[in-house]
């Protein structure tokens, strides 16, 4: 970055007024882009996929995002391991297929072959004093909560530890590390990372911007789940669950990007889950017992979000492609044994995120068209966007 351009972030930074939406540089600038991509995504942890993706020895597939690309593979020990998709001879990506199952990582250009750990097995003519020990794939940190997997591109990866200790009695009951992909899609919308991800914070939009998610979502609205969430505490405790909130975000956090947050909230009487008709979708996960008419808001890090009914997990994710384009993955996951068009159907269960989606694709859209013009101007933010400024704190001490 321009020596300039990081004194304008520095100043923008210094000078941010608490409650209020950022700049539009931080939207609009190809230096900040970079500047996010190298100071803060490869410093957080991201959530790119589940164990069951990748049973067994050799088992693998990429995860993409800005110009970088991870390679989570099982190696001949049953690890799941990380590398960085970068050949240690003249770079060139190592792996090209998305996933599949690989004996070795062989480069396409000249062969260089590396074992599933990423120890590099020797380079063709390189000579008797070339020690290949020293040229191993650059490895990714990886964590795998309950089954999820998690990755860093740098070593000092936001201290996740203490947070993941304190969500696993939760999550326990859920029983994540056994459920299965059910459907994954993936929403591109032509604006920058942060518009995306800030308006996952915030549920402020949610009544003016999704009918059918405030028809049996209470989230939109304090008042009306006031009245609900004692009588849901009582159910989740019936079938199970913990009740309590686990909230170490912003300030409270371990570390920046170290956020963990954990609370659920109620479904509209008539919901047991998040279906078109409030009937369940697919077999109860893990060791629930029955349905609780509840949704937990599950956050591991600013960058990974899941949503947890009885039944089925719907995690986002918001991948920056360039400066204004970002893909929302979005995964539905169900519980290991259940099978399609037996226990689920695809279409159902994936009904209201895909229809919430869309609105969010334009309403994302179009917030970025508007913060392009020359006379925007960040406006403050309302109680319900607390989401945001947890964002921010870690986004501004990070970059
Ligand atoms: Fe990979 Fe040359 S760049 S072997
Ligand atoms: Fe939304």
């Amino acid at each position: 970055m321009a020596q300039d351009d990081l004194q304008l972030m520095r100043d923008l930074v210094d000078n941010q007024p608490d409650g209020f939406a950022l700049p539009r540089h931080f939207y609009t600038s190809q230096d900040v882009y970079e500047h996010d991509i190298k100071a803060y995504w490869n410093h957080s942890w991201i959530w790119v996929g589940h164990v069951s993706q990748i049973p067994n020895p050799g088992d693998y597939f990429l995860f993409d995002y800005a110009k970088e690309s991870i390679i989570v593979v099982r190696d001949r020990e049953g690890e799941v391991r990380a590398h960085m998709n970068v050949c240690r001879h003249r770079g060139s990506r190592v792996c090209t297929e998305k996933q599949g199952n690989a004996r070795v990582f062989s480069c396409p250009y000249h062969a260089w072959t590396f074992d599933l750990s990423g120890k590099l097995r020797g380079g063709r003519a390189m000579g008797p004093d070339f020690d290949p020990s020293k040229y191993g794939l650059f490895p990714a940190q990886i964590r795998i909560f309950e089954g999820l997997i998690f990755v860093c591109a740098s070593e000092d990866a936001p201290p996740i530890d203490a947070g993941l200790s304190e969500l696993q009695t939760h999550a326990a009951p859920f029983d994540f590390a056994n459920v299965k992909v059910a459907h994954e899609a993936s929403y591109p919308v032509p604006a920058n990372w942060k518009l995306a991800l800030e308006n996952y914070m915030e549920c402020y939009h949610c009544a003016p911007s999704h009918k059918e998610y405030s028809r049996s979502h209470s989230l939109k609205d304090p008042a009306e789940m006031e009245g609900l969430l004692e009588p849901l505490q009582e159910r989740s405790c019936a079938i199970g669950l913990k009740t309590e909130e686990v909230n170490q975000t912003g300030t409270d956090s371990a570390g920046p990007a170290a956020d963990v947050y954990w609370r659920r909230y109620p479904l509209f009487e008539g919901y047991q889950t998040g279906s078109k008709d409030g009937q369940p979708l697919a077999p109860l996960l893990g060791t629930l017992t029955g349905f609780d008419g509840g949704a937990t808001d599950m956050q591991i890090g600013p960058l990974n979000n899941f949503l947890i009914y009885a039944d089925h997990v719907v995690g986002y994710r918001f991948v920056p492609t360039s400066l204004q384009e970002t893909d929302i993955q979005i995964v539905w996951y169900v519980r290991g044994d259940a099978e399609e068009g037996i226990d689920y159907n695809k279409d159902d269960l994936t009904w209201l995120w895909h229809v919430t989606s869309l609105d969010d694709e334009r309403i994302i859209r179009h917030n970025q068209e508007g913060v392009n013009s020359h006379r925007f101007e960040p406006g403050p933010l309302s109680d319900m966007e607390w989401g945001i400024l947890t964002f921010y704190h870690s986004y501004l001490a990070m970059i």
